[in-house]
């Protein structure tokens, strides 16, 4: 399935495919990440119900499930195009945007450089700002709200490309930590944005999915009403990927826009990004509840749904068995499966390719 913005840690379809047909008519995730479980659940008639706390991985759930009116977002996107080129900044750095937390600690993907600004020759900083600031400008003149999340997505499709971690002959997907290769190659963000819209309007889905996306935390989400329905879900484990310090290479510009507050309005919520509310194994964080204590939080909401299907992965055997130890004792009677999958890239530090089932009804 193609998916219009990458996100980390994609789960390989075989995997989604092999299980779909123990769901129910009503499938929801939690940890929804880039969208393709409801997406994929919902090409296949059924509904798709997605959460996630991270604002970054809402936008790419966003454009993954929702249809953009390729029209409109062609051509507005060349507008704003045309705007930027036109624009000058004397803007040099973006503000809030050092890869720290706020006790000081640094991120644990920080390497080498000290903030998100810095990642950019002036240059391409500069070409960036105005791409971002001409589509506030087209925002505001008035578009439908999917076109609006669409230009944005483009925009945040532009910045890797255009930054100093991109390297000479690799492809135009990174941001597993925040560095400086010795030997990089930014492309000029005009010309990347314009490739984007391009590769975007190409790729837009046209019809409506039964989906539905929550920006929210899935320890507070009211599962109440959907007990009825299948979780089908991958909550980051320990050996996992840090979703939130890596969309904050994303995060530190769209805060600068009219995004958060374009967002607020849709969904009538506040837009924040909050680390301490992430689920996440971080060694270096200083989290007031820990990692452990808000899996459990979250297998005791979820406990009285009447079926469950977890997916994750650990290569070390006593971790593994105390995950499923804490999930018997929390949901009961669960079946374990595991799944290997070839072609796909290889997940977990040690490069496993082996994943855990948890089933539980
Ligand atoms: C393993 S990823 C999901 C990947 C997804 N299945 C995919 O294929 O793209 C886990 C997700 O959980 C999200 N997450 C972490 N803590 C959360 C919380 N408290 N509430 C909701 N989502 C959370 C992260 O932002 C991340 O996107």
């Amino acid at each position: 399935m193609f998916m219009l913005l990458r996100y980390w840690e994609r789960k390989p379809e075989s995997l989604i495919e092999k299980y779909i047909d123990y769901t129910s008519d009503v499938v929801l995730d939690p940890f929804g990440g880039s969208g393709l479980i409801v997406r994929y659940v919902a090409e296949r008639g059924k509904e798709g119900i997605y959460v996630d706390i991270n604002p970054y991985a809402y936008l790419v759930a966003f454009v993954n499930t929702q249809p953009i009116d390729k029209s409109e977002f062609k051509e507005k996107a060349y507008e704003v195009l045309e705007i930027a080129r036109k624009m000058r900044t004397r803007k040099r750095v973006l503000s809030n945007d050092y890869l720290y937390y706020k006790d000081g600690k640094s991120f644990l993907k920080k390497e080498k450089v000290e903030r998100v600004s810095e990642l950019f020759t002036l240059d391409s900083f500069r070409k960036l700002y105005t791409i971002l600031k001409a589509i506030d400008k087209v925002v505001d003149s008035g578009i439908q709200f999917p076109t609006a999340i669409a230009l944005y997505g483009a925009f945040c499709a532009t910045l890797f490309p255009s930054s100093k971690m991109k390297r000479k002959n690799a492809g135009s997907w990174g941001v597993p930590s925040y560095w400086v290769p010795e030997k990089h190659e930014e492309q000029d963000p005009y010309q990347v944005f314009e490739r984007q819209i391009e590769n975007f309007s190409r790729k837009f889905i046209t019809k409506q999915l039964n989906v539905k996306l929550f920006l929210g935390n899935a320890l507070t989400f009211k599962y109440g009403k959907y007990r009825s329905a299948t979780l089908f879900t991958d909550p980051p484990f320990f050996d996992e990927i840090q979703y939130m310090e890596l969309s904050f290479f994303y995060w530190a510009w769209l805060k600068e826009s009219k995004f958060p507050l374009l967002l607020k309005k849709y969904i009538g919520k506040r837009v924040t990004f909050s680390f301490s509310e992430e689920i996440v194994y971080n060694p270096v964080r200083n989290d007031k509840i820990s990692y452990e204590q808000k899996l459990e939080l979250f297998l005791k909401k979820t406990k009285k749904m009447k079926e469950k299907i977890l997916i994750f992965h650990e290569e070390n055997e006593k971790v593994r068995n105390r995950i499923i130890e804490k999930i018997n004792n929390i949901w009961g009677r669960i079946e374990i499966e595991t799944e290997v999958v070839h072609n796909h890239r290889k997940i977990g530090k040690r490069g496993g390719n082996e994943y855990i089932i948890v089933i539980s009804s």
